[in-house]
């Protein structure tokens, strides 16, 4: 990769990689706090700061939560293991400390809670990967929402978004290739006039990337691969589930 010109905190962010091979050793406990600080120091909408972590720490736990998100190995093996929440609760007892009702699960205080979480969570593995740890999200989790839940003593107005797992690397992908910056940059309006040839060749980029790769290796595109992803994570429980905690109501 050609980012000789970034700063190093854009190269940082450029030579980003999920790590799902950790060495056994653990994260000093300053450090993770640390990184827990750099997840917090986001923007926060109306600065509700919407996002709880849970540090699974219990062997049993995480056996349970590896299981849960399709047996994903790495969920038991990695050095820690956080489920990053959205979490309205702290905020439903704010409206009750100040005589203003309780929040009535409207669908923008789940947009907050949720973009919250997930800025949150992006800054925990960028400070995390800075610090030569890697890691990987488990969205997986939400397979079995509602086991995952339980595990965790959830609240009524907290929901599990999804796994960090965190660790030393034992091994390293390279870099996926993105898509190029004029596809996925529109100027003064979406326009999607392009979008068979920018495919086309994302595709032949991603096939060429596949299949070359040095571990894994396999003969597939990125059209092929997204498109398959979304076949086989419909997750319909969500709905019903998110509605019991208090989300998605109107
Ligand atoms: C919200 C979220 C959930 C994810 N869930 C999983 C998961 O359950 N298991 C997994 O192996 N990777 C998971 N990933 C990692 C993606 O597969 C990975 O980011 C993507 O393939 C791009 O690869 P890269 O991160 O190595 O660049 C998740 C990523 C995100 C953002």
């Amino acid at each position: 990769m050609s980012d000789m010109s970034l700063n190093p905190t854009m190269q940082l962010m450029r030579r980003h990689s999920s790590v799902r091979q950790f060495r056994d050793e653990a994260i000093a406990d300053d450090l993770l706090q640390d990184i827990i600080r750099c997840g917090q120091a986001v923007s926060s909408s109306s600065f509700i700061q919407a996002c709880s972590v849970i540090r699974v720490t219990d062997p049993e736990k995480r056996k349970l939560l590896a299981r849960a998100a399709g047996n994903q190995a790495y969920v038991v093996q990695a050095a820690e293991f956080l489920v990053l929440c959205a979490d309205m609760a702290r905020i439903e007892y704010c409206c009750e400390k100040n005589d203003l009702g309780t929040l009535e699960g409207y669908t923008e205080h789940f947009l907050q809670a949720t973009v919250d979480t997930a800025l949150v969570a992006q800054n925990m593995l960028l400070a995390a990967e800075s610090a030569g740890l890697g890691g990987v999200f488990i969205g997986g989790i939400r397979n079995e929402i509602q086991t995952v839940s339980d595990c965790l003593a959830l609240p009524e107005s907290v929901y599990p978004a999804f796994g960090l797992c965190l660790g030393w690397p034992e091994q390293k992908q390279p870099v996926k290739p993105r898509l190029p910056v004029s596809v996925v940059m529109h100027e003064n309006g979406y326009d999607s006039s392009s979008l068979q040839q920018q495919v086309d060749e994302y595709d032949a980029q991603m096939a060429d990337y596949y299949a070359t790769r040095q571990s894994n290796a396999r003969v597939s595109n990125w059209s092929q691969q997204s498109a398959n992803a979304v076949q086989g994570k419909r997750r319909e429980h969500m709905l019903a589930f998110l509605q019991q905690q208090g989300f998605l109501k109107h």
